[in-house]
């Protein structure tokens, strides 16, 4: 059933025996947004009728009231679970990564050099679900500054840092069991085009070790599994965050990555958000935001500074 069009948030009109339903649906939404930024869509509405669709109204009026009066939010949060789409995968666009690989990251890197002490350079992923975007950035951020001669590869996937620099890469999401698949760092192959590996630059297996055997063979479908080696895994951090909160857990950020998920966020949440980022960000620190999130919603600080990539570099 469409949201009534001008109304954002707004259930269009059902008949009367549901208009009960659809109000406390439309309060369901509007804490949803309050807590998680979350945009009221037709995608949201849907899932809520699924979810809440055994239930009585009077039910569903009591379970409202205790979520309502509950400081801890417990079932809010288990319902944001269900809510939001975590799809991820590693080296996730690719116009991206070739841009903080080639004109990013070196510039950083160099500039860091250039000063004196020790040298630190922090990456974050905002809203990093199960954790793919963070093991590639730590990947990338290896290889540049083993370009720059700051790390050299040991051994297949197993850099050491030059004295005097330091790499953290942190993941942070909404999500508990996305923080917690990010944190065991063991990801599955398969074939059915959806994997965590489909789009996978074959040469960075070499970060991983295999860690089990096909588990499907009865059906056909090969299966496989990937540990993220402890020598990459090391220099990644996880936490829940809730990007709502308007004060980042970290400051002085080299780069953070916030792809893929504003558009899943209310506008007001959107700029908020968005400047937060940015005032996490050091100077010179730079803003990814993804191909499909809106720009135009996220505040003026966004700028188009390299081709094709949404981004904000800070002055
Ligand atoms: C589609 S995934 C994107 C993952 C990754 N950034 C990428 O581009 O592949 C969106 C993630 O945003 C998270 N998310 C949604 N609302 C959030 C919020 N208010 N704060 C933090 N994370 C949120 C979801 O839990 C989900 O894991």
């Amino acid at each position: 059933m469409p949201l009534t069009p001008g109304l954002p948030g707004t259930i269009a009109a059902r008949p009367a025996a549901d208009r009960e339903v659809n109000a406390q649906i439309n309060r369901l939404m509007t804490m949803l947004r309050e807590f998680a930024g979350f945009r009221a869509s037709n995608q949201i509405q849907l899932k809520l009728q699924k979810v809440f669709s055994n239930m009585p109204a009077k039910d569903f009026s009591a379970w409202l009231q205790a979520v309502e009066k509950d400081p801890q939010r417990t079932d809010l949060v288990a319902l944001v679970e269900d809510l939001t789409n975590h799809e991820t995968y590693f080296f996730r666009e690719m116009v991206h990564l070739e841009a903080l690989r080639q004109h990013v990251l070196p510039a950083l890197v160099q500039a860091k050099a250039r000063q004196a002490g020790a040298h630190r350079l922090v990456l974050w992923s905002a809203a990093c679900s199960s954790g793919e975007e963070v093991y590639t950035l730590a990947m990338i951020a290896l290889e540049v500054l083993a370009s720059q001669g700051f790390a050299r590869e040991q051994a297949p996937g197993e850099y050491v840092l030059s004295p005097g620099w330091s790499l953290e890469v942190h993941g942070s999401d909404i999500s508990r069991q996305a923080i917690r698949l990010a944190k065991e760092a063991m990801y599955c192959s398969r074939e059915d085009g959806l994997s965590s590996f489909r789009k996978f630059p074959q040469p960075y297996l070499r970060f991983f070790t295999e860690a089990g055997a096909p588990t499907h063979a009865d059906t056909g479908n090969t299966r496989r599994y990937y540990k993220v080696k402890p020598q990459l895994a090391r220099y990644c951090q996880f936490r829940v965050f809730n990007l709502v909160s308007r004060i980042a857990f970290l400051r002085d950020i080299d780069v953070v990555f916030c792809r893929n998920v504003l558009i899943y966020i209310d506008n007001a949440a959107q700029k908020a958000i968005v400047q937060m980022l940015a005032d996490a960000l050091q100077p010179e620190g730079v803003l990814f935001l993804g191909l499909v999130d809106a720009p135009e919603t996220a505040g003026a600080v966004v700028k188009h500074a390299l081709p094709q990539c949404v981004i904000y570099r800070k002055p």
